[in-house]
């Protein structure tokens, strides 16, 4: 095969990629932004193809759902869906997150990879629905969005198939601004500085680019649009209680739950993120994330697990929560043994009742009380004034014996063969 066979361009990299002739009607993933208007116009010319426009409510701060339906209709989009997915995004997704502890490198808590697999799976609902043959997203070809969306619809739908138009167009900002331009679409600002890339749901904003690809550079102020500047946050520090069901957060200081945790989180200048994370696609990146909301009910859901589990549960749990988030941030959502780890974490979780008061200050988020009638914890037998009943200290000389058997041994071995 020559290289030219190879790299045909009517021959699609992968077998869920749509080939030109097979796009009749498109169900598009529809932000409201400029790449999505953009490509809702690129797609009807490009392919000769009906749009049915999806933008899907994840709960991102600020939308206003009725514009941006209007919007895709004045694109020429012969229909233009708004799903309100909150619902299904917590209780579905976010929960089974904060059973699994979840976070990706060292603070990451997958609001992105989280909500993705959910879009990939409504776009799926709808493109059935209205007798689409594609869909369509705006991904880039450098991203794990890209990984996420289109697994999802090659598992859940092989009869449907994908394009991902910012992978082929070649248009850089500049371009992609003329052509909306000339085609009618509102662009907001002007061409001079790009925006961050900016993607949020309720558990989460990302922003990327600007300087924020300089690793030498400091976080600029603009950057933060939910979380107060930890320097500007209230001097009096604030303690919130959050209760937990088996493991599900269902009070926060008696009231209803994400965002008010978010609120009073952001309040307090909490879940400031400035990280480098390996994507899955082989690159070195840096994030910005602002996740107050999980800032909080992460670290206290953990305190909370650690008090009702045994030692050895503890120690294999952290574990299996890593494997979770690895999966769910590698685009594996409906791998099976992302459900199997799941059966898991409800299990452990069942024991997971109780309240954990976090205290906040400039942007510290910190457990400072427990409280649960399933914790392996005896004040009695834990404290320092009292001896007797279950635990005798005179057992505990025996036990270190044993304890220390093998690694005694092994000492004196090497000890002995270095003379
Ligand atoms: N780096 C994060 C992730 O891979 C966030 C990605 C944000 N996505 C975006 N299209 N801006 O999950």
């Amino acid at each position: 095969m020559t290289d030219d066979q190879l790299l045909h361009p009517h021959e699609p990299a992968a077998s869920y990629l749509a080939r030109p002739e097979e796009v009749g009607r498109v169900c598009l993933l529809y932000s409201g932004g400029l790449d999505t208007s953009v490509m809702l116009k690129w797609i009807q010319d490009q392919y000769d193809a009906e749009v049915v426009a999806l933008t899907i409510n994840l709960g991102q701060p600020g939308e206003d759902y009725d514009v941006v339906r209007e919007k895709a209709l004045r694109l020429g989009a012969v229909d233009a869906r708004v799903v309100d997915a909150r619902e299904e995004f917590a209780s579905e997704y976010l929960v089974p997150a904060i059973k699994a502890n979840a976070n990706y490198g060292l603070n990451y808590p997958l609001f992105t990879a989280l909500g993705r697999p959910l879009l990939g799976k409504i776009a799926v609902e709808v493109a059935r629905e209205t007798g689409c043959d594609t869909i369509a997203h705006g991904c880039t070809g450098k991203g794990n969005d890209q990984v996420r969306l289109d697994g999802t619809v090659a598992t859940l739908a092989p009869e449907l198939k994908v394009i991902a138009p910012v992978r082929d167009w070649k248009m850089g900002r500049e371009e992609e601004i003329a052509y909306a331009r000339e085609h009618g679409i509102p662009v907001k600002g002007g061409t001079e500085t790009p925006p961050y890339s900016i993607d949020d749901n309720i558990w989460g904003r990302s922003s990327e680019g600007k300087w924020i690809e300089d690793l030498t550079h400091a976080p600029d102020d603009d950057v933060f649009q939910l979380v107060t500047r930890p320097e500007e946050a209230p001097d009096e520090a604030e303690t919130v209680t959050i209760g937990f069901e088996e493991g599900v957060p269902v009070s926060f200081n008696g009231e209803q739950l994400l965002d008010r945790v978010g609120e009073v989180g952001m309040k307090h200048g909490v879940g400031i993120v400035d990280h480098i994370e390996d994507r899955i696609v082989g690159l070195k990146v840096r994030d910005i994330y602002e996740v107050p909301a999980a800032a909080i009910i992460l670290p206290a859901h953990a305190e909370l697990e650690r008090l009702v589990g045994t030692i050895h549960q503890n120690r294999f749990k952290t574990g299996l929560d890593q494997q979770w988030g690895y999966l769910v941030y590698a685009g594996l959502w409906w791998e099976p043994l992302r459900t199997d780890i799941d059966a898991y974490m409800n299990e452990v979780n069942r024991q997971v009742t109780g309240t954990i008061g976090v205290k906040l200050y400039k942007g510290m988020a910190r457990v400072v009380t427990r409280e649960s009638p399933n914790a392996v914890y005896d004040a009695s037998l834990a404290s320092f004034n009292e001896s007797g009943g279950l635990f005798s200290q005179q057992a505990s000389p025996g036990f270190i014996e044993l304890w220390s058997l093998q690694s005694r041994l092994a000492w004196r071995l090497r000890n002995e063969a270095r003379g």
